[in-house]
């Protein structure tokens, strides 16, 4: 029904009486009072049981309920300064629709692992709902960025014949006999719609077989990857800063209070303006010999050396221009230093790493398909990829940035594995 109230809109219903439909959070009595804390998943609000006020079964019920059952209160909403909400219920009946038994999440501390077990009824802490809510305002700022800029969204398959990011993480599955592979980046797919429409970008889960046990890896990501036709890689670092300064204004704009529930320091988000520091591979390595983290040009920048690099910084650092030998087989060279890709990635401030990573594309026939064999792989599972570059081939750039490592950066959260409902790590499938 349109019509029911919840719990974030009662203060239009002050003095009036009112039904509210929700479960218990948490309960505090004290003799001729008992103090229900219902949530909604809009909000909490405190509903006052005053002995004089019901009657003597609903002051017994009151009494009885249990954590997270699920009830039904009616009373009249009254302000009340010094709670968050400003609002309470003066309370005048109370119906149980189930009694909860033995809920296993107290508000007590918990290890990690339990929790993690538990996770189909830890959702509904306050802080997960926190969480939970800023993931859902970066999602609908991506896609509200997107439509604003004349982006088209263009969905690419998950199940795919070919590799995009190398072959050592991925997914295969059996396809009728035929051998599948789950989508590790939608990105080659999103080429091929670039040059319908100029500029696209897709979202949807992807897959990555990493045996990584890291704060930074899912098995199952959520990555949104804008393409665009006749971007250069400069173009693409634009778009990258303009995108992430535009999610992070959105979240304090409208997520201020999620980010107070889970104790996020604003002033750091708040600094997040352009422009974003550019800084060559090549300087990233001085950078790190010269803060006594020896590092020899070449290889590639790790977690770890990601890390020192965000803190040397109070704002996202694009880092461009890598050995191509380390990239991948679709970044252009840069033709002034062919050793070096068109590459970008951008570093999240206060240690979060790597959160896009993206490049200008080869657009050249021959060049491609040169470097198609040199990475070893099979042309033929790439024909269609190839007559991209066939048919009225252009500079084109994109990049892709996971959802959850954007989430965790926001939030301040140490691991990616409370930014997603329901998370696949290397050793959990389940809930
Ligand atoms: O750097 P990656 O591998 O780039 C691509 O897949 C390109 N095809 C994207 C493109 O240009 N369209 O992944 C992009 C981003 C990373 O920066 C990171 O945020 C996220 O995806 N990511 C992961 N997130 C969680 N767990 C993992 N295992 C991830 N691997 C990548
Ligand atoms: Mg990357």
């Amino acid at each position: 029904m349109l019509d029911k109230i919840r719990v974030k809109d009662v203060g239009g219903y002050v003095g009036r009486e009112i039904t509210l439909k929700g479960w218990l959070y948490n309960k505090r009595s004290s003799g001729k009072l008992h103090f229900l804390q219902l949530r909604d998943g809009s909000g909490i609000i405190q509903c006052v049981v005053f002995k004089g006020d019901v009657t003597a079964e609903v002051f017994e019920l009151a009494d009885k309920i249990t954590q997270e059952s699920s009830i039904e209160v009616t009373g009249t909403v009254r302000e009340d300064k010094r709670s968050p909400l400003g609002f309470e219920l003066g309370v005048k009946d109370i119906k149980v629709l189930q009694m909860a038994k033995d809920y296993p999440i107290s508000p007590k501390e918990h290890g990690t692992a339990f929790l993690m077990d538990n996770r189909h009824l830890w959702l509904r802490s306050s802080r997960q709902v926190a969480i939970l809510k800023i993931r859902d305002e970066i999602i609908f700022a991506i896609r509200e960025y997107f439509k604003n800029n004349g982006f088209t969204l263009v969905d690419s398959p998950i199940l795919t014949p070919a590799a995009c990011e190398g072959t050592s993480t991925l997914f295969e599955t059996d396809y009728f006999g035929q051998k599948a592979l789950l989508s590790q980046s939608g990105q080659l797919y999103g080429e091929a719609s670039a040059m319908a429409l100029g500029k696209i970008y897709c979202f949807g889960p992807t897959f990555r077989a990493e045996k990584s046990k890291t704060r930074r890896h899912l098995t199952e990501f959520w990555m949104v990857e804008p393409e665009v036709a006749f971007n250069d890689l400069d173009d693409n670092m634009d778009l990258a800063e303009d995108f992430i300064c535009y999610i992070v204004e959105k979240v304090l704009k409208n997520r201020r209070a999620e980010l107070e529930v889970l104790g996020r320091d604003i002033s750091k988000l708040e600094n997040i303006k352009k422009p974003f520091p550019r800084i060559s591979y090549t300087e990233a390595i001085e950078i790190l010999n010269k803060n006594g983290n020896p590092t020899e040009w070449g290889g590639d920048i790790g977690g770890d050396e990601e890390t020192i690099i965000s803190k040397t910084f109070d704002r996202p650092v694009m880092i461009h221009r890598y050995p191509a030998a380390i990239k991948a087989f679709y970044m252009k060279r840069d033709p002034k230093d062919e050793k070096l890709a068109l590459a970008v990635d951008v570093i999240g401030p206060e240690g979060y790493g790597e959160i896009i990573g993206g490049s200008q594309r080869e657009e050249d026939y021959d060049t491609l398909i040169k470097r198609i064999h040199e990475q070893g792989l099979d042309e033929s599972a790439f024909d269609w990829y190839l007559d991209l570059r066939k048919y009225g081939s252009v500079p084109h750039s994109g990049f892709g940035m996971g959802i959850e490592r954007a989430v965790a950066w926001i939030c301040g959260l140490p691991h990616v594995r409370e930014t997603i409902p329901f998370p696949r790590l290397m050793d959990r499938i389940k809930p």
